[in-house]
C-alpha cells in the first residue's frame, strides 16, 4: 500500500526515509512533495502485472498519463522504467521529449488538436494519434499527406458505459463531449480505412476517472471486442486495444479494486476472445493510466499562518491555496490532512483554508487538528491533478515540487517568483 511512503514515526511524519519538517525548512512552503519508491511501485502494478500474464513489451503498453503530473523528472522517472505517455496537447508532447521519452511510445488523445499539434506530432512520428471525431480524422489525413507522413490512428469510441465516478470526470456516456459514438464508430472506421495518409492500428475508449470498481471498465472493454469484431468482418484488422485509465486511489477510506486484479480479469477475458475467435492471434493492449500511479505518491505540504478560532468555526489559514490544488474547490474533492509534527495539545475542529479571496479558496473542512501558528501540514494525495491543476491567481506564484528518494529530496521545479508572473506583460504607452 503506498501510502507507507508517507508514513508517522513517533510524532513526526516523513516522506520515504526524510522527515517532512526538513524539506520545509530547505525550500519553504507550500511544495509538492513526491516519493520516488511510490511512483516506481505504482508503475510497476501495471508493468508486471502485464509481465505475469505473458505480455512484455510489445504485447502491452502503460502509456502514463501526462496530465495528471507533467513534471519533467516523473516523466523520465516513468520513462526510464519503460512508460509510454498518453499526451493531450503539443506542450505535452514537446515536455515528454524535454524529459527523455521515446515519442514512439507517445499516444495523443483530446477532442481539440489543433494544426500545429498535429503536425509536431507527425515530425516526432509518435505511436498513435486517439482521434475523437470524422473532421479531426480529415484534418490529420490533409496534414499528414501535406508532410508526406503516414498517421497511425485509434478511434476513440465511447461506449455509453456509466463510470459510476464524480459527473465531471465521467466521460464514457453520450453526453458527454468524448469519442464517436458507439453506433457511428463502424462508419468512422470505413472513413478512416480509406483516407490516404492514414493507418488505422487501434481502438481505444476511456469512460472516466476515479474508478472504484472494475465492472464498468470490463463492461466497456466487451463493447469495444464487439466492435474489433464488426471491424474484423469488414476487412478492418487492429494492432492494439487501449481501454484508456481510470482506476482510482484511496483518497479517505475508499477501497479501489487493485491493479493486479483488474489486470487479471481483463487479460482473461482478452485471451479467452482471441482464443475463440482469432486462433490465439495475440492483440497488443495499451492503458493510460495517471492518478493511480502519481496520486498517493505525493503530497502538498503547508504552513499555518494564522488560526481563527470563533463561536461556530475555526479556521486554520495556511499559506496553500485553491491556486495550488484546485481539487476541493473544483469537485468537492476530499483529501486527507495531517499535523507534520503531532502535539499533545487538544484538537479542535478546523476548515483548512488558503489565503485567496474567494470562499471557494478550502482545502479540507470540519477536521480534528492539534495545532499552533507555524505547524506545518501535509494535504495528502495530492500527486494527481494537484500542480498540474495549479493557477497563477492572485499572483501567487505556483509551489515548488521536490521528489524525495530515501533520505535525500532533489527540488525538481523551483518556486515561482512574482516576477515570473509578470515578465511576459507589457506596458502600453
Ligand atoms: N486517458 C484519458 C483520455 C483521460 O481523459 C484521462 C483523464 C486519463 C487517461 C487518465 O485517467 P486517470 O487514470 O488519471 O483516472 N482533474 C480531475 C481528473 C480529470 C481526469 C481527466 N482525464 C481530478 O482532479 O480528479
Amino acid at each position: 500500500m503506498n501510502m507507507a511512503y508517507f508514513e508517522r514515526r513517533g510524532d513526526v511524519l516523513f516522506a520515504e526515509n526524510l522527515p517532512l519538517a526538513h524539506i520545509a525548512e530547505q525550500v519553504g512552503t507550500p511544495t509538492y512533495v513526491y516519493s520516488r519508491a511510490a511512483l516506481t511501485q505504482n508503475f510497476l502494478a501495471y508493468a508486471n502485472a502485464c509481465h505475469s500474464h505473458g505480455r512484455a513489451e510489445s504485447g502491452a503498453l502503460v502509456c502514463y498519463s501526462v496530465k495528471s503530473n507533467s513534471n519533467l523528472a516523473v516523466l523520465n522517472l516513468l520513462g526510464k522504467l519503460g512508460s509510454g505517455f498518453d499526451i493531450v496537447s503539443g506542450g505535452e508532447l514537446l515536455r515528454v521529449l524535454a524529459a527523455g521519452g521515446d515519442p514512439r511510445k507517445v499516444i495523443f488523445s483530446g477532442v481539440g488538436k489543433s494544426e500545429d499539434e498535429i503536425k509536431l506530432a507527425l515530425s516526432h512520428d509518435i505511436l498513435c494519434f486517439n482521434v475523437e471525431s470524422i473532421p479531426e480524422l480529415h484534418r490529420l489525413s490533409a496534414i499528414a499527406g501535406s508532410m508526406h507522413r503516414t498517421a497511425r490512428v485509434s478511434l476513440r469510441v465511447n461506449p455509453d458505459v456509466d463510470a459510476k465516478t464524480h459527473p465531471y470526470i465521467s466521460t464514457g456516456l453520450k453526453e458527454n463531449k468524448f469519442g464517436i459514438a458507439f453506433e457511428d464508430a463502424l462508419q468512422a472506421y470505413r472513413i478512416a480505412h480509406e483516407l490516404p495518409n492514414i493507418e488505422v492500428t487501434g481502438i481505444d475508449c476511456h469512460i472516466g476517472s476515479q474508478l472504484l470498481d472494475d465492472a464498468p471498465l470490463l463492461e466497456a472493454l466487451d463493447k469495444v471486442i464487439e466492435l474489433a469484431d464488426q471491424l474484423h468482418a469488414a476487412g478492418i484488422r487492429l494492432h492494439h486495444l487501449d481501454i484508456g485509465g481510470g482506476i482510482g486511489i484511496t483518497y479517505d477510506n475508499e477501497q479501489p479494486v487493485a491493479v493486479a486484479d483488474y489486470l487479471a480479469r481483463l487479460f482473461k477475458r482478452i485471451d479467452h476472445w482471441r482464443a475463440d475467435s482469432y486462433g490465439g492471434a495475440p492483440i497488443s493492449i495499451m492503458f493510460e493510466p495517471g492518478r493511480s500511479i502519481v496520486g498517493n505518491a505525493g503530497v502538498l505540504l503547508t504552513r499555518v499562518e494564522y488560526l481563527k478560532h470563533g463561536a461556530s468555526k475555526n479556521f486554520a489559514v495556511v499559506d496553500a491555496a485553491m491556486n495550488d490544488l484546485m481539487r476541493p474547490a473544483m469537485y468537492e474533492a476530499w483529501h486527507g490532512v495531517q499535523a507534520v509534527q503531532q502535539r499533545d495539545i487538544a484538537a479542535r475542529q478546523y476548515d483548512v483554508v488558503g489565503p485567496v479571496c474567494e470562499s471557494g479558496d478550502w482545502l479540507a473542512r470540519d477536521r480534528a487538528l492539534a495545532l499552533e501558528p507555524g505547524d506545518l501540514l501535509a494535504i495528502m494525495s495530492a500527486g494527481a491533478y494537484g500542480m498540474t491543476m495549479a493557477s497563477n491567481y492572485n499572483t501567487r506564484g505556483r509551489a515548488a515540487e521536490v521528489l524525495v528518494d530515501g533520505s535525500s529530496f532533489s527540488v525538481i521545479r523551483r518556486r515561482e517568483n512574482p516576477k515570473d508572473l509578470f515578465a511576459l506583460e507589457s506596458i502600453v504607452e
